[in-house]
């Protein structure tokens, strides 16, 4: 069984070594129409797989802002989700906008990653022989030839929105390191810093601690705390512990079961819900 923290004992697994190093610098681009409070809106979307419902009439909003954890078992259509946010899929049915105006089943996925959308998979995607400052450099948003990147010299503000990633993701102390030598545990986070750089308004992040050791997945858990606020996330996970971690006790938790949603509320509601029991916690 994994350890729960307090929310103190998890900010201070991560906190950068001089006490008071800046927050990562991530805003919400301009085109984004939040005005409703709402970042993401899917409405009644389908999507099937040689008749194989995957998505049958989903419905879930997403406030600015909001850190939503998604449970629900195996095959629920939790991954196809994020396949249609990012423009991966397109669903059959449905409307799927970001903000108030950008129709993302009208977007391609580069489109939909440059309006603001970063997504996490599961397995980490770093350049293992570069640096973990360097991935973080050829990440980001201003230049995309990193050969050229790589050479050139790196701005001043450049440099500091990656010092202050490092911080955020805790791996100041591990800036010149080749990032093939981080844990799992810190690769996860050095990809999400590398997201970061993009500064995405929503982060999508698929079972981010699978595979992470107990303080690994704390780590994490803090990690995605520090962001609260500053982009807006839905994490799909199935380690409840990190759910709840997450969660808190107030925050709102989506329960997806045969493509659509089952219950949604705070952790300890759709936990004594009685179809969630049925379908998933009960297993
Ligand atoms: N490209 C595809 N072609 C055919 N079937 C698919 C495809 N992608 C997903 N499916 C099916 O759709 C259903 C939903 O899959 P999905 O991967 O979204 O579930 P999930 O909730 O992410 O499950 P898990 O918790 O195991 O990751 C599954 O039955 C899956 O086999
Ligand atoms: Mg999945």
């Amino acid at each position: 069984m994994k350890t729960i923290r307090t929310p103190d004992e998890m900010a201070t697994l991560l906190a950068p070594p001089s006490g008071d190093a800046p927050m990562a610098h991530v805003v919400t681009p301009g085109a984004i129409d939040v005005t409703h409070g709402t970042i993401l809106y899917l409405e009644d979307v389908s999507v099937s797989f040689d008749g194989f419902r995957a998505l049958n009439s989903l419905s879930l909003t997403l406030d600015a802002g909001e850190l939503r954890c998604v449970i629900g078992p195996n095959g629920a259509g939790k991954t196809t989700m994020m396949d249609v946010i990012t423009g991966r899929t397109r669903p059959d049915h449905g409307r799927v906008f970001l903000g108030q105006t950008l129709d993302l089943t009208r977007m391609d996925e580069p489109a939909i990653a440059r309006a603001g959308i970063g997504r996490k998979f599961q397995k980490p995607t770093v350049f293992e022989q570069h640096p973990v400052w360097e991935n973080l450099e050829l990440a980001m948003k201003t230049d995309k030839r990193w050969h050229a990147t790589l050479r050139a010299r790196l701005t001043r503000d450049a440099a500091a929105s990656i010092e202050e990633t490092l911080a955020t993701i805790g791996l100041a102390q591990q800036a010149w390191r080749p990032a093939g030598e981080l844990s799992h545990g810190q690769k996860q986070r050095l990809e999400i810093g590398m997201l970061l750089m993009q500064q995405p308004a929503l982060l999508l992040l698929d079972e981010p601690a699978a595979g992470m050791t107990d303080d690994e997945t704390m780590a994490l858990a803090a990690l995605l705390d520090r962001l609260r606020g500053t982009c807006s996330m839905i994490v799909v996970e199935h380690d409840m512990e990190f759910v709840a971690a997450l969660a808190g006790a107030h925050g709102r938790v989506t329960v997806m079961a045969e493509g659509r949603v089952l219950a949604q509320g705070t952790l300890d509601e759709v936990k004594r819900d009685e179809a969630v029991v049925e379908s998933y916690l009960g297993r």
